[in-house]
């Protein structure tokens, strides 16, 4: 995967790069196809859940339902795999970041208001997480689905629709970031990548 040098300046200058057309239209709606099968089969999580015991203040916080997600060669989902080891080769090459191990995370947002507050991946000295890479799987999105992405920059925000075959990249440590509150279900695949020297 050959990044541009517009990719690779932006990133530098106001910390991210949005990418469109990231696998192909056949293979963004084979990914489409199972994410939504895994969601609707039941097995995802609620991720707010996990903050403690007050469930309907999480749901405030966060209202979206996650998994992880593993190689599985063969798979839609396995190629987007492929494209993210690519990426992030190509994010050390050219941008030199020194990027390793990534985690990938399925995200469900079932509509009725799901959102996620506004917050950041990564903290310095915290985590290690470097790199944020989100691919959207929503191919029939609408400006009234809302469940944009706001990206805070340091001229104002971006709201970033959720179309599918669209990935944005951004530095973990430095962009803060929310969900919209989404009308319609969203799905998300977010790769989060860790330094090199990373346990
Ligand atoms: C996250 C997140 C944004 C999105 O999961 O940390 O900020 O657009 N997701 O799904
Ligand atoms: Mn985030």
């Amino acid at each position: 995967m050959e990044l541009q040098d517009d990719e690779i300046a932006a990133l530098g200058t106001k910390g991210f790069f949005i990418r469109d057309a990231f696998l192909g239209p056949e293979r963004a709606r084979a990914v489409h196809v199972e994410a939504r099968q895994r969601a609707e089969a039941g097995s995802l999580k609620p991720a707010g859940i996990r903050r403690g015991a007050n469930r309907t203040e999480d749901t405030a916080v966060r209202g979206d339902f996650i998994d992880w997600v593993t190689p599985a060669p063969g798979t839609a989902l396995g190629s987007l795999w492929d494209a993210f080891v690519e990426l992030g080769d190509a994010l050390s090459a050219s941008a030199y970041l020194g990027l390793g191990r990534f985690d990938l995370q399925l995200a469900h947002y079932p509509g009725g208001g799901a959102r996620y507050v506004r917050h950041r991946d990564a903290f310095p000295g915290q985590s290690n997480r470097r790199v944020t890479a989100i691919y959207y799987a929503n191919p029939d999105w609408r400006p009234e689905h809302g469940g944009q992405l706001r990206l805070f920059l340091d001229d104002g925000t971006l709201e970033v629709a959720p179309t599918l075959d669209r990935v944005v990249i951004f530095l973990s440590e430095r962009l803060e970031h929310e969900v919209l509150p989404a009308y319609a279900p969203r799905l998300a695949l977010t790769a989060w990548y860790y330094g090199r020297d990373a346990a």
